[in-house]
């Protein structure tokens, strides 16, 4: 059969069509922009397909333009939702979406709002885009490269938590940017300024009092047995000798091993080749690194001594906020941990602390009380998580752990990153909800693109338009890469 195409039919009807690529005409004055959603109609059948624009080229012989779009999925009569495997007929029409359509799609998005959706450039307000919590324990990914709005987007995800109170989210801030807004811009707005602060959010700050006082922040403590020895590799590189020492040394508590690396002078220590006996308060832990060598002893020593100085305004002998901070995030709050000015090295070393005692008490709920006992869900944010989960396995430690195991005991990891690269592809592999947003790098979109749940692969054109607060958002609990113009945080307040 030969089908005649009248020049009524020439333009928006269908021309080229498989499952994965729809393809019509349009006149070279329609405007329309990729990632443009569009509605084809099958008219015999009644079902609607929806696809969305990725890419526009010229057309030589009618000299309008031939739009590529990728199908998302179609809605039968009777509004069920199916991934797209039936295609329309040829020359079916397409269209712009209806308000009853966007009332469909919002049916998918959960309670933990960002933004409004987009449809090309254009930001549809009756769509607002919300990552469901239940998606929350198969780990989020956050990609964009610098000044693509990551904090605001961070503090958006976080106003809406604070107030929907579905899930725990433990955030640090070493640039003292989210608590009270950026330093120095008197416009700028921070989470304490949310109208449900009081309720939904504790920070817990390494302030001066005069400061926290005034918006109710705490203070926070971290004690010698909240930290781990074995995250001494995590900051600093280690030579095979010291790993053994720090290996011999994970037997014992953390306070023991502080003093005695403190208070004794390693020199003194009686090596195997010495006879000297040791006469300090810690027999036990002498006897068992004595075998070590003593160059090895001494770097620990340093390692040791070197973060307590950059932490000694908060690490001490027996104070600790962590069960403060666990029960926040069992509540369903935001917890932030406010730490402007603190070095890399410190803000890692307390974040892992934090993370292993959030793991292991999970782990023991677990334990105790099988899935059914879940306590609530438990997101942990890590910004540069290239430093803690790249391919170096002995620089993952607990964070690896999470990706690998949190799921099952609802806790989830918010992988965010500059270098999506640079993070383990088995950790990439566990992330079932990514955010992408502007990426520089062509490597860096390839690894995400093909890692998301939906192949994004054919969103590249996309991908490579996005603006300031633009993102593509590809998660389990949505059944089509969402596009999404974030909301500006401190606009966005004024809707609590
Ligand atoms: N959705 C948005 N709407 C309006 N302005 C935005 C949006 N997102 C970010 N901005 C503005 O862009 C600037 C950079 O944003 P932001 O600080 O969030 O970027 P970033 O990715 O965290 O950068 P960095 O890598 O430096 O931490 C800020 O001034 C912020 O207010
Ligand atoms: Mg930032």
């Amino acid at each position: 059969m030969v089908i005649v195409i009248s020049n009524m039919d020439r333009f928006n009807h269908l021309v080229g069509t498989d499952v994965l690529t729809y393809s019509w005409l349009i006149e070279s004055n329609a405007m329309v922009a990729v990632g443009e959603l569009v509605v084809v109609t099958d008219e015999i059948s009644g079902l609607r397909y929806f696809a969305r624009v990725t890419t526009i080229i010229h057309d030589t012989k009618t000299g309008g333009f031939q739009v590529i779009a990728l199908p998302i999925g179609s809605v039968g009569p009777d509004g069920s939702f199916r991934k797209p495997r039936t295609i329309p007929p040829l020359l079916s029409p397409v269209r712009q979406l209806k308000p009853d359509e966007y009332r469909l799609l919002k049916t998918f998005m959960g309670e933990l709002e960002i933004g409004y959706m987009m449809s090309g450039n254009q930001t549809i307000t009756d769509l607002p885009v919300g990552i469901p919590s239940a998606a929350l324990p198969q780990h989020l990914g956050i990609f964009a490269t610098t000044g693509m709005g990551k904090s605001n987007l961070m503090k958006v995800f976080c106003a809406s938590a604070i107030s929907a109170r579905k899930a725990g989210i433990l955030i640090t801030d070493p640039h003292g940017e989210y608590a009270l807004g950026e330093p120095g811009n008197a416009s700028s707005r921070g989470l304490l300024h949310h109208p449900k602060a009081q309720e939904g959010l504790a920070v817990f700050t390494i302030r001066d009092r005069k400061d926290s006082d005034v918006y109710q922040m705490k203070s926070l403590w971290i004690s010698h047995n909240d930290l781990s020895i074995a995250d001494l590799g995590l900051v600093f590189d280690q030579t095979s000798g010291q790993q053994e020492i720090i290996n011999l040394l994970l037997p014992f508590q953390t306070n023991q091993i502080i003093e005695f690396f403190v208070n004794e002078e390693v020199d003194k220590l009686p090596s195997h080749l010495k006879t000297t006996a040791y006469i300090g308060n810690h027999q036990e832990i002498a006897q068992r690194v004595r075998s070590g060598s003593a160059d090895a002893l001494r770097l620990v020593q340093r390692q040791i001594s070197t973060l307590l100085d950059l932490t000694s305004r908060f690490v001490n002998p027996d104070r600790s906020s962590l069960p403060d901070i666990i029960s926040s995030l069992d509540a369903g709050k935001v917890v932030l941990i406010d730490i402007p000015g603190i070095s890399d090295a410190a803000e890692l070393f307390i974040l892992s602390a934090i993370t292993r005692a959030i793991f292991k008490r999970k782990q023991h709920l677990f334990i105790e009380q099988g899935s059914a006992g879940k306590s609530g869900t438990v997101l942990i944010c890590i910004e540069e998580a290239q430093r803690v989960l790249s391919q170096r396995s002995e620089k993952t430690g607990i964070f690896r752990e999470i990706a690998m195991e949190g799921r099952k005991f609802g806790l989830g990891l918010g992988v965010i990153t500059q270098q999506p690269k640079n993070i383990d592809k088995r950790v990439l592999a566990q992330m079932n909800t990514l955010f992408i947003m502007g990426l520089a790098d062509r490597q860096d979109r390839e690894i995400v693109a093909t890692s998301a749940k939906h192949d994004l692969r054919v969103l590249d054109t996309e991908i490579q338009t996005l603006d300031r607060g633009d993102v593509i958002i590809s998660t389990v609990g949505i059944p089509f890469p969402v596009s999404c113009h974030i909301h500006y945080f401190e606009d966005y307040l004024k809707n609590f």
